[in-house]
């Protein structure tokens, strides 16, 4: 046995993890895949990665050096189930094996329970970054027992990006905590995405520019606080052109978005936890909207509103500084959204989970990586128990100085019938959380009128319920909430 690292599964994101480990000094990398074809096309175009390959399973296992360590790489799902049948087969107690896909978590706490009878040792780990991140550097999220992690951990460590000169790995905590920390930064991902593309949309349709000037506006934005890789991109989508039309490509590109599903799972599992994910929510909806093309098709003779909001030369500086605050301020609330996921996934599922520490290892690699990470760590640094992070002073400071351009943006958007559906419900969150009161008194009202759901009294400890069909008289009742 030569190998002190295999990988499992060699379509473009496994291929590329086993190059990046093989890049390392003092590895030695097995690989193995269903189709011997694609274990053939990876070592004869890398030679120089020096691979150990294998064509069948039992074969792979005795390539590794004990406790061997496998890096599962195939499409989540059934596909994971299957390969990890395999490995129990031919792995011996203490080995490990890792599962490197987009799983969903709870599919890995059921896996790691059932393979943890084997005495083998289980870890689910979120990888973001794409190929490249595979490749160059991802950041990288492994569950699993503290045990196995003592052993993954340089491993990992050695492969994964590089922020402020810190691996963008960690422990994030056991069984199914790193691909819940993984399915929330995908949550995350989907908001911050949505956010962009409403900005860009505004800067389109009320700030006159074209594609290309947005690239610029966008670039520059990339400067400041705004600083991340996904609006880094996202100037150079808008800088494209078609090369068949000459036009922009965003033009050209069929506006319905896809999803594969974990964005989904986010607002699913928050709804259950009971958290309002609403800016990482109403961007999957926008998403599904996009794609209803029939329903798209016989809307458009939906009446919108008369006057057109648009934006003179002179005030054009002023509301591309609007709608830069407004994306930076519902970008905050999407990230304090996120956290308080990750909070009460934490402790539904008994997760010792540190905040600071996933901010930091989301800093580099990942697709969501930016410098305002540094100022999450900053706030969990300075208080680990902070309720919710848009709290925070720094970002409390930034939602004061963003409040009045948010406002503009949201109140001028749907004055001209322009959808911003994250701006606008980042908004609501944010005035429900200062709201003094709420009318949910009314609806618990409502519940007690219809259903005897009781409700509580600002002013006397204990339950109560009008009886509404009665004399309206009140009484003492058992809280049935
Ligand atoms: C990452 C990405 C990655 C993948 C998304 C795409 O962190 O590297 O999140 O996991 O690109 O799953 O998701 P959708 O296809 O759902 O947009």
């Amino acid at each position: 046995a030569q190998a002190n690292i295999g990988v499992i599964g060699l379509a473009v994101m496994g291929s590329n993890l086993a190059r990046n480990l093989a890049s390392r000094e003092g590895n030695t990398v097995a690989v193995y895949n269903r189709s011997a074809e694609k274990t053939h096309t990876l070592t004869s175009e890398h030679p120089e990665a020096n691979f150990v390959a294998s064509e069948t399973i039992e074969d792979f296992a005795k390539s590794l050096q004990t406790p061997r360590t496998a890096i599962i790489m195939v499409k989540a799902g059934a596909g994971t189930d299957a390969v990890i049948d395999q490995l129990t087969k031919v792995f011996e107690p203490g080995d490990i094996i890792v599962d490197g896909g987009n799983a969903l978590f709870t599919d890995t706490i059921r896996r790691e329970k059932a393979v943890k009878e084997t005495g083998i040792h289980f870890v689910g780990a979120g990888i973001s970054g794409g190929e490249e991140g595979a490749l160059k550097g991802p950041s990288i999220m492994p569950g699993g027992s503290a045990e196995s992690y003592e052993t993954l951990g340089p491993i990992l460590s050695s492969i994964a990006a590089v922020a402020e000169g810190e691996p963008c790995v960690t422990h994030v905590g056991t069984d199914g905590a790193g691909h819940f920390v993984k399915m929330i930064h995908n949550g995350i991902e989907y908001a911050d995405m949505q956010l962009i593309a409403e900005a860009y949309d505004l800067l389109r349709k009320v700030g006159g520019l074209e594609p290309a000037e947005i690239a610029d506006v966008f670039t520059e934005w990339n400067q400041g606080e705004l600083e991340s890789y996904l609006i880094e991109i996202t100037a150079e989508v808008l800088r494209q052109t078609d090369a068949k039309t000459g036009k922009p490509i965003v033009d050209i590109i069929v506006d319905e978005a896809g999803s594969k599903g974990t964005g989904v799972w986010t607002v699913q599992n928050a709804l259950d936890l009971g958290v309002p994910v609403s800016g990482i929510a109403e961007a999957v909806f926008a998403r599904s909207l996009s794609s209803h093309r029939e329903q798209r098709d016989v809307s458009t003779n939906l009446p919108g509103p008369s006057n057109p909001w648009t934006v003179s030369e002179d005030d054009k500086k002023g509301f591309i500084e609007d709608v830069r605050l407004a994306l930076y301020a519902s970008k905050i609330v999407a990230y304090s959204q996120g956290f308080d996921a990750i909070n009460a996934g934490a402790e539904k599922y008994d997760w010792n989970i540190d905040k600071g520490a996933i901010s930091k290892i989301w800093r580099g690699g990942c697709i969501i990586r930016a410098q305002f990470l540094n100022r999450i760590a900053d706030a969990y640094d300075e208080q680990p128990a902070l309720e919710a992070l848009l709290t925070a002073p720094y970002f409390t400071e930034a939602l004061v100085r963003a409040q009045e351009s948010w406002r503009r943006v949201v109140a001028g958007a749907a004055g001209a019938g322009i959808p911003a559906p994250a701006f606008s419900s980042s908004l609501s969150y944010y005035d429900g959380l200062r709201a003094e009161r709420l009318p949910a008194s009314l609806v618990q009202g409502q519940r007690d009128f219809f259903g005897a759901h009781t409700y509580k009294r600002v002013d006397t400890e204990g339950t109560f319920h009008t009886l509404w069909s009665g004399d309206r008289s009140e009484i003492e009742a058992v809280d049935t909430h």
